[in-house]
């Protein structure tokens, strides 16, 4: 364990980009960021940070083992095929996350752009980065039409030793490497990363909870089955 970096170690290799929930748009838009430490945010909160933990450990794993079975440039491979279911739950067990996403000031694929919500979160980050705090969490409320609410969770997602084999100076990537980033990414902005440095966000989108909430949980005392 001797990572110094102030993020959370790495993440997110994986072709997020064609995901494009719903809830990805949303139509008037009304956004604010709310505090994630008061009380009546700590539901969402939790709920979204779960779900951004579980991604990222599933992420780290593929890519890592993709990395480490055929190298770099074939892992782009798999992460550029690589696709998210985009119906049903998009986190097994977790229905009230109903989008993810990574995006970054600086993208690799186009796709990843950021919405205007999204963009909202880059430049607050990134105003708190210059002003040297980094952000764990962000919580941002949005409108949707008819009184109802969404909310956005993020992590910022920082450059670790094994992100730089792929997003390092460009002239420090392997030639097969980046001839293949110069085939399926024509426009990647996001090389030149050193370790430490912010790379963008994880975000997932958190449902609001169900209209009217019936109290107990749905699977009470378990009951022995009779046989
Ligand atoms: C095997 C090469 C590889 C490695 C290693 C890698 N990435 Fe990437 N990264 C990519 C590719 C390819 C994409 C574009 C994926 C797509 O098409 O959506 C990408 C996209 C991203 C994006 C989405 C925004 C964008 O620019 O399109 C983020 C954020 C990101 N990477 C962060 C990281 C971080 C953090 C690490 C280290 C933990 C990392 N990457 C390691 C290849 C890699």
């Amino acid at each position: 364990m001797k990572t110094p970096l102030p993020f959370v170690t790495c993440y997110l290799l994986l072709a997020f980009g064609s995901l494009a929930p719903a809830a990805d748009s949303p139509g008037s838009f009304s956004a604010r960021f709310v505090d994630p430490d008061a009380p009546e945010n700590a539901e969402v909160r939790a709920i979204g940070e779960r779900a951004i933990n579980r991604i990222a450990i599933t992420l780290v794993n593929e890519v890592s083992v993709a990395v480490t079975k055929s190298g770099a440039e074939k892992a782009i491979d798999v992460c550029h095929l690589k696709a998210l279911p985009l119906t049903g739950e998009i986190i097994a067990g977790m229905p009230r996350i109903t989008g993810i996403k990574r995006t970054s000031l600086r993208l690799r694929n186009p796709a990843n752009a950021p919405d205007a919500a999204e963009q909202l979160a880059l430049k607050r980050v990134e105003k708190n980065i210059e002003s040297g705090v980094l952000p764990k969490v962000l919580v941002q409320e949005i409108d949707l039409p008819g009184g109802k609410s969404e909310w956005r969770v993020y992590r910022p997602v920082g450059v670790a030793q094994q992100c730089v084999t792929c997003h390092g100076p460009e002239d420090s990537l392997t030639p097969g490497l980046q001839t293949r980033l110069k085939e399926r990414y024509p426009s990647d902005q996001a090389t030149g990363y050193a370790m430490g440095q912010w790379r963008g966000l994880i975000r997932v989108t958190v449902s609001d909870a169900p209209a009217a909430p019936v109290p107990a949980a749905k699977a009470p005392t378990p009951t022995k089955k009779k046989t």
